[in-house]
């Protein structure tokens, strides 16, 4: 079927600002693009193969400037080199235009660029401007267009203070010998690096030329294409996709291939080891085609980065970015290559419009993490990770604002790091997982296959999510539609009393040790022989609190916590450490806080730290000396705690 353009399709403009002036300037824009796109003869159309080149109005992003209804970006063009010693990249980008508006000028996200000039198609440059600078959301950098003009190129440098850049000297990698850079672009980093439209509702393809230094491998989120004559590398993605999802690292990287489509880059000392821990990968990709519908970025590799990364993993198309502190040695932390690789679907392939409706991509995400792990490693496994889970977001639910506990949310003032929780992500899981529960999985499976296709390449809002499961889902089962209280777990804080409660029979066997132990059964006594990890962080979480130095040091004795090379393990006992003053754990938890950048580990050990005054001036010296080596993402996060 060929469908016009011109008509926007249903609930298009969610006018979630209340800030009147804006509203006006989208009502005025939508108006102005409907009304050019039904003048223009060369009105586009869908394409039949689905939306890749979807013409729908965008939903009003509170987080970027960007007007993408009166001229929208199409496509990227980037050209850039890389300086390590000024660590900065300097070169251009072509920006391809779709332009509703004729008279309206080109509004683009930047924040702390350097821009030196832009010129159009045809002669001269062009004359921008750069508006005042917010905290936040960086400047509005507007370009006056000819009337010709199909594209424009921007030639810019970046600064050393781009938030969504980490460059990273030898000393912070493995190898010890070369400069390693990476890039993080979600949420709202990407416009620290590239000029263009950073919100999740534009999606663009994009082609870059990357020079880097001799020795070094640039990667991209992107297909490879090899190397030109300058010896710059060539990447292209052809997918329309957000721009939070343009990423780049560059080091000395190695390749272990783990099949013919999937394989791991690392920096040597740590390739083997990284393609042993996550051979899984490919019987997981295999796993979620079954699930879900085919995979539809080609190769999947995953790039093990430093351990100053900032997140566990990041879900770059063809090439999740992960930490190294996931290789336990035991394959017990890959779940995160479950999650990150089922952002291929929900998140990369059907993107939250606007960060208000993060859990979008979040909540799927970690239902269908949970659905493959269940798969390959059988359900208790999937049990424990969902019994923690549960306990995690209970646990955080009790220091969270009510705004915060609710899956769409507000906010209208705020940066998207402020909604981000166990809420999006556990919450929204457990909702899923009620639906499952009151249609069934048949129906469900089917009704995730539908929607994935239906909204593929498409960048959507929590109504659209719920008008289709309406429409394809619900409208089938009128008994469970009519159980299902939608508003409750959509727009009201808390946890609704219909949420699953799994247990694992391996956590209360752990229960049952740690009753043992309260009652005064000795550490080496318990039955903890074949515990797997999940098990011995319900068992550290498990302990009461305060413990004597001398119950401490008893467990770690018996069970050497503090030599754990087991980052989570090893991140709850430096938590138990802090609070029961347990000294001997003092030397590892600094060396822990200055080799590892992960914000999860670092803001509760920072927060616990704080809440003593003796604490707070402990953490204030070591984040002084370990400062330099995080990321923004960790240092934006941190900051706030220590100031
Ligand atoms: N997309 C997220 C990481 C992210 C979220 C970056 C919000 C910036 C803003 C990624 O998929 C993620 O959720 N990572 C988790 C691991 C996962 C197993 C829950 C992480 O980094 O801990
Ligand atoms: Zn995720």
């Amino acid at each position: 079927m060929r469908r016009c353009s011109c008509v926007p399709i249903t609930a298009c403009i969610r006018l979630e600002s209340t800030v009147a002036n804006q509203r006006r300037k989208v009502q005025r824009s939508v108006l102005l693009a409907a009304v050019t796109l039904l003048t223009s003869p060369g009105c586009e159309t869908v394409r039949e193969t689905g939306s890749m080149t979807s013409q729908r109005s965008i939903p009003l992003d509170i987080h970027s400037r960007a007007e993408p209804n009166r001229v929208r970006v199409t496509h990227l063009n980037l050209d850039l080199t890389l300086d390590f010693a000024m660590k900065r990249a300097e070169g251009t980008a072509r920006l391809h235009l779709r332009r509703l508006d004729r008279q309206a000028p080109l509004v683009l996200d930047a924040k702390d660029l350097e821009i030196i000039r832009v010129t159009g198609d045809g002669e001269g440059e062009r004359p921008f401007q750069t508006g005042p600078r917010d905290a936040r959301l960086g400047s509005a950098l507007s370009i006056t267009l000819n009337p010709a003009d199909q594209a424009v190129t921007i030639h810019y440098r970046t600064t050393p203070a781009a938030e969504a850049m980490q460059w990273l000297g030898p000393e912070q990698t493995a190898g010890g010998k070369h400069a390693f850079l990476f890039t993080q672009g979600q949420s709202i980093l990407t416009r620290s690096w590239i000029p263009l439209q950073d919100s999740p509702g534009v999606r663009i393809t994009y082609e870059a030329r990357i020079q880097a230094p001799q020795g070094l491998t640039p990667l991209m989120s992107a297909e490879q294409l090899g190397r030109d004559r300058s010896g710059a590398h060539r990447f292209r993605m052809d997918r329309p996709i957000p721009p939070y999802l343009i990423a780049l690292a560059c080091g000395e990287l190695e390749f272990q291939p783990i099949s013919g489509r999937c394989g791991v880059w690392a920096e040597p000392p740590v390739a083997r080891k990284a393609r042993d821990e996550l051979f899984d990968a490919e019987r997981m990709i295999q796993s979620a085609e079954k699930l879900f519908g085919p995979y539809r970025w080609g190769r999947y590799d995953i790039l093990v980065l430093p351990p100053s990364f900032p997140f566990g993993g990041m879900e770059n198309p063809r090439l999740t970015f992960a930490t190294p502190t996931i290789l336990a040695g035991d394959k017990s932390l890959v779940g995160l290559v479950a999650h990150e690789l089922s952002h291929s679907w929900s998140g990369n392939l059907v993107t939250n419009a606007r960060w208000s409706d993060f859990w979008l991509n979040e909540g799927f995400t970690v239902y269908l993490e949970q659905r493959i792990m269940e798969q390959i490693y059988g359900p208790e496994r999937s049990n424990m990770e969902k019994q923690l889970g549960r306990r995690d977001l209970e646990e955080e639910l009790k220091t969270l604002e009510p705004w915060q506990q609710v899956l769409e949310c507000n906010l209208q003032g705020r940066h998207p790091d402020e909604g981000f929780s166990q809420v999006p992500y556990e919450k929204g899981a457990l909702f899923l997982r009620r639906i499952e529960e009151l249609v069934g999985r048949k129906a469900f499976d089917k009704f995730l296959n539908r929607y994935f296709k239906q909204f593929q390449f498409q960048s959507i809002t929590t109504s659209d999510f719920l008008a289709s499961l309406n429409e394809i889902l619900l409208a089938d089962h009128p008994v469970a539609a009519k159980k299902l209280d939608i508003d409750s777990w959509v727009r009201q804080p808390g946890l609704p009393p219909d949420a699953q409660a799994v247990t694992s029979e391996l956590l209360r066997q752990v229960d049952t040790e740690l009753a043992r132990w309260k009652s005064g059964v000795t550490p080496g006594e318990l039955a903890t022989s074949g515990w797997v990890t999940h098990q011995w962080l319900h068992f550290i979480q498990g302990l009461p609190e305060p413990l004597l130095a001398g119950q401490m040091r008893a467990l770690d004795n018996a069970f050497q916590f503090t030599q754990s090379g087991n980052s989570e393990i090893l991140s709850q006992w430096l938590l138990a450490a802090i609070r029961n003053r347990y000294t001997q754990a003092d030397a590892r938890l600094e060396a822990f806080l200055m080799n590892v950048g992960r914000r999860k580990f670092l803001k509760p050990i920072y927060s616990e730290l704080a809440k003593t005054p003796e604490g707070l001036a402990r953490a204030r010296a070591l984040y002084a000396k370990a400062r330099p080596r995080y990321h923004a993402v960790s240092t934006g996060t941190l900051d706030g705690i220590l100031k």
